[in-house]
């Protein structure tokens, strides 16, 4: 029984590497997602029937573990159906949280053990501690699991009603260091816990339980709605972290291996990330550009900037031999990624030739622009990452930039006081005119003006994204 099961975990633990490794690939992505699912189906079922304790009991409480797969698995699969692409960041967020405390509650009830089974009478004399006896290192698995996995669940819980609407940014005069020492006091309290005898650890062991959770809530409030992506995925390396303990401490090498890729993909994406934007993860943590954004600070008008008529740009694309399409967030807010794909194959069929322009972080999420245009069957070739697409601009005659902003603003190359400086961005005005499609002048995700739009070779063609895009195809088609 006990080699089956591990085989079974054997496999599990390559589908996930598998499922990982397809997820690397738009074209492979969703094979990649469900052969991870079925690893992981798989690991549950083959526990269920197959798994013994060291007396030989199988797992008993049938009933609860159906019950709470069937309400997760339907509210999972319900909510998965029903979310909207740019909720997406919220649900990532509420999922994650729920991993955070499934790991925090494994700590509880196996620190419940760990007191209760431990063997007095083994350790003559009384002296006995934690760290005296061999339950020391489960001790602290226990404990980095509890502390990992509550500040990953309150702190996505956070970040979740942020990103939802449901609660301001928030901070204080010296909030960092109020969690530096909270943290500290946490670290310290767990140390002493290894130093006391077991029945003596209990108190402790619940006020850094408390102190965890009050941490993940302080650790996240302060940090700008901009920056909440970042800290998601931090907070899902975390979680990944706190499931490897789990499957430390059940000898479970499928959840370890699940945890432990979880943990270095999630750590792995913060980096990515916060290289994108050309931010540390420190400044991400406690820096300011976030803090200013969404709310904006807008610095006023820059000058003078022209419109452009439907009929205008129509002309202009339809008589151009090559287009770059910049899509941004507020496409994603349009839904207009249909009519951005009829757009871009109405234009195809009059022999122009025209691509996307992707910029890492682009919306709201790692890969949104990508997912986006997924779902509309755009053919991932005319897919353009940044690096690429920069050399081609100087031989392009029309960018088209729907609702992106921040992503083509030049004050990150050239302004050193800009909030966004340093991050690369998509060098559209070296193409020879850039159509510039959004609702209003209004600043993007970072609060701040762009200098682009009053350039002499941008033109505003204002409107909602699918509005002016069934527009222009209209218009394309009288041509
Ligand atoms: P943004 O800079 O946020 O600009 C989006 C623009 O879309 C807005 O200026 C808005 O202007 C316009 N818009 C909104 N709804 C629209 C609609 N229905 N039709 C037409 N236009 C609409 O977007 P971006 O250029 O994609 O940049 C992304 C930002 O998010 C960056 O600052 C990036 O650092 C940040 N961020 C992204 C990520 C990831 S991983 N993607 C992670 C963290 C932070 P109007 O209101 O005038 O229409």
């Amino acid at each position: 029984m006990e080699s089956i099961l591990l085989f079974i975990y054997l496999i599990a633990s390559i589908t996930f590497i598998l499922g990982l490794k397809m997820l690397s690939n738009p074209k492979s992505a969703r094979k990649g997602n469900t052969v991870a699912a079925l690893g992981m189906g798989l690991a549950i079922i083959g526990t269920i029937v197959l798994y013994t304790n060291d007396s030989g009991e199988h797992l008993g409480n049938h009933i609860w573990i159906l019950c709470g797969l069937m309400i997760g698995g339907v509210i999972g699969t319900m909510s998965a159906k029903k979310v909207q692409m740019t909720a997406m960041p919220q649900m990532v967020s509420l999922f994650n949280g729920m991993g955070g405390a499934c790991a925090a509650l494994i700590s509880i009830i196996e620190f419940k053990h760990l007191v209760h089974d431990f063997k007095p009478e083994l350790y003559a004399g009384g002296g006995y501690t934690y760290f005296s006896t061999l339950d020391g290192a489960s001790l602290l698995v226990i404990m980095a699991g509890l502390i990992i996995g509550t500040v990953s669940f309150t702190g996505s819980m956070i970040a979740w009603a942020k990103l939802d609407g449901r609660l301001n940014d928030y901070a204080f005069n010296g909030q960092h260091i109020v969690n530096m020492l909270m943290l500290g006091i946490t670290v310290a309290l767990t140390g002493m816990i290894l130093f006391l005898r077991p029945e003596e650890t209990i108190t402790f062991f619940y006020a850094v339980l408390a102190l965890a959770f009050v941490y993940g809530i302080l650790f996240v409030l302060p940090i700008g709605g901009a920056d909440m992506p970042v800290v998601i995925s931090l907070l899902n390396s975390f979680t990944g972290i706190a499931a490897a303990c789990g499957g430390f401490l059940y000898d479970n090498s499928a959840m370890l291996t699940g945890g432990i890729l979880v943990g270095a993909a999630g750590t792995l994406l913060t980096v990515l990330m916060c290289n994108a934007m050309n931010r540390s993860l420190l400044n991400v943590l406690i820096g300011s550009f976030g803090a200013s954004a969404q709310g904006g600070q807008n610095t006023g008008m820059q000058g003078t900037y022209k419109e452009m008529s439907i009929s205008d740009a129509s002309v202009l694309m339809s008589y151009s031999s090559k287009v770059v399409i910049v899509p941004g967030y507020g496409l994603a807010v349009a839904q207009a990624q249909h009519a951005c794909h009829e757009l871009e194959k109405l234009l195809t069929e009059k022999g122009v030739e025209v691509t996307y322009a992707i910029h890492p972080v682009a919306g709201r999420m790692p890969g949104h622009m990508n997912v986006l245009l997924a779902e509309a069957d755009v053919p991932y070739e005319k897919l353009k990452e940044m690096e690429e697409i920069n050399d081609e601009f100087p031989s392009v005659d029309a960018v088209l930039i729907l609702g992106a902003n921040d992503v083509v603003n030049p004050a990150a190359k050239t302004d050193p006081s800009s909030p966004i400086y340093g991050m690369p961005i998509l060098d559209v005005e070296l193409a020879k005119h850039v159509i510039v499609n959004k609702r209003s002048m209004k600043p993007g995700y970072a609060g701040i003006e762009n200098e682009l739009f009053f350039r002499p070779k941008t033109s505003m063609l204002f409107g909602d994204s699918k509005k002016v895009l069934q527009d222009l195809i209209a218009e394309i088609k009288n041509l």
